[in-house]
């Protein structure tokens, strides 16, 4: 699952790659148009006033580019960016130690802030609300609190599930954004410019097959540009068209919908092993022996997009249209009987 080829999450020796091909402006930024719009606005007005920027939180699948709009905002409000993650915020000791070495304005980006731990969040509430830190001095009845002011900041939240999120500190979000999956007009402006920063030869052919098959994801539309790039250099004379795309792509086992092994697998262990749904996703994860985590963040939300499965309240239901995809004659699934 770790080198999965087409997984949206990040490995670690991906990280400098990553960084070049980073956009650096909201300019540079490709598609999302109407969360950048929202944007421009929060900072200009921001910047107007003098202010610090309103807290943020984007939330979306994998690999659509959270991270990356956390930068794009802290470089284009003209302030600094600490970075950290909701499971590294051990204790509230932690989190006093990043808010009080923060500089007016700057960006605090805490990414899957789902996973802050409750004490850690209570400490979060005041210093994003009141911009102060309760410390708590000496020990037994003669402790008392003090409220130490802190600089103005943003936070910058990014999570992968928003459900997971408690509502007090959704609530102290003053703005919230939705990442999707990206437009095919997108796709293809992102593989080419890719390919322009790596220095990679590709045909308008060879992009379009790539785009097709990132699955709305920028980080596997870069990931599927490196790996035809080698193949077109071994296999080939160096050049991507669309002959090269499309047999490096079908060694990889990405099909032309860009799913790949485990969303096949997990559509047939729906099909085949349960009829076609409902079934839950702690039971096809367990099928499947992967984690249910992994499925419900990285191989779900592409095949709702699809059409491919419904989420019911009963679990998962495979769609007629999965079956088609998988060349599976349909079957209407068995109605539950209820009495
Ligand atoms: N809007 C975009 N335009 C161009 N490239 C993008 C865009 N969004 C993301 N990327 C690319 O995809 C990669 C993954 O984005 P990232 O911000 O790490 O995703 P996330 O944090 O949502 O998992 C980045 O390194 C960047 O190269
Ligand atoms: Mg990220």
């Amino acid at each position: 699952m770790t080198d999965r080829i087409i997984s949206p999450k990040k490995n670690s020796e991906e990280a400098g790659f990553d960084v070049a091909l980073r956009p650096r402006s909201l300019d540079e930024y490709i598609g999302q148009d109407r969360v950048k719009e929202n944007l421009r606005i929060l900072i200009e007005a921001a910047q107007a006033r003098a202010e610090a920027l309103d807290h943020v939180l984007i939330y979306g699948p994998p690999g659509l580019g959270k991270t990356t709009l956390a930068h794009v905002v802290s470089r284009e409000m003209g302030v600094g960016i600490k970075v950290t993650a909701g499971p590294a915020i051990e204790r509230a000791g932690d989190l006093a130690a990043i808010l009080t070495n923060l500089r007016q304005g700057d960006v605090l980006f805490i990414d899957e802030v789902h996973r802050l731990g409750r004490v850690v969040e209570e400490v979060l509430y005041p210093a994003m609300e009141d911009f102060g830190l309760d410390i708590i001095i000496g020990k037994g009845p003669g402790a008392r609190s003090i409220r130490l002011k802190l600089p103005r900041f943003t936070i910058i939240g990014a999570t992968t599930r928003l459900a997971l999120m408690t509502a007090p500190l959704r609530a102290r979000f003053g703005a919230v954004y939705r990442l999707d999956f990206y437009k095919e007009a997108a796709m293809l402006q992102i593989v080419r410019r890719s390919a322009g920063i790596l220095g990679v030869d590709v045909d308008e052919e060879g992009v379009s097959e790539i785009a097709r098959r990132a699955r709305g994801t920028p980080r596997v539309a870069n990931r599927l540009l490196k790996r035809v790039r080698d193949y077109a250099q071994v296999r080939a004379d160096g050049i991507i068209t669309r002959a090269v795309a499309q047999d490096a792509l079908a060694l990889l086992e990405v099909d032309p919908l860009g799913l790949d092994d485990i969303d096949r697998r997990v559509l047939w262990t729906i099909i085949e092993k349960f009829e076609g749904g409902p079934v839950g996703l702690e039971t096809i994860a367990a099928a499947l022996s992967e984690e249910p985590d992994t499925i419900m963040d990285v191989v779900e939300p592409y095949l709702l997009q699809l059409g491919f499965l419904d989420r019911t309240p009963r679990g998962r239901i495979a769609t007629r249209r999965a079956y088609h995809h998988l060349g599976v004659e349909y079957r209407e699934q068995a109605q539950p009987n209820l009495f």
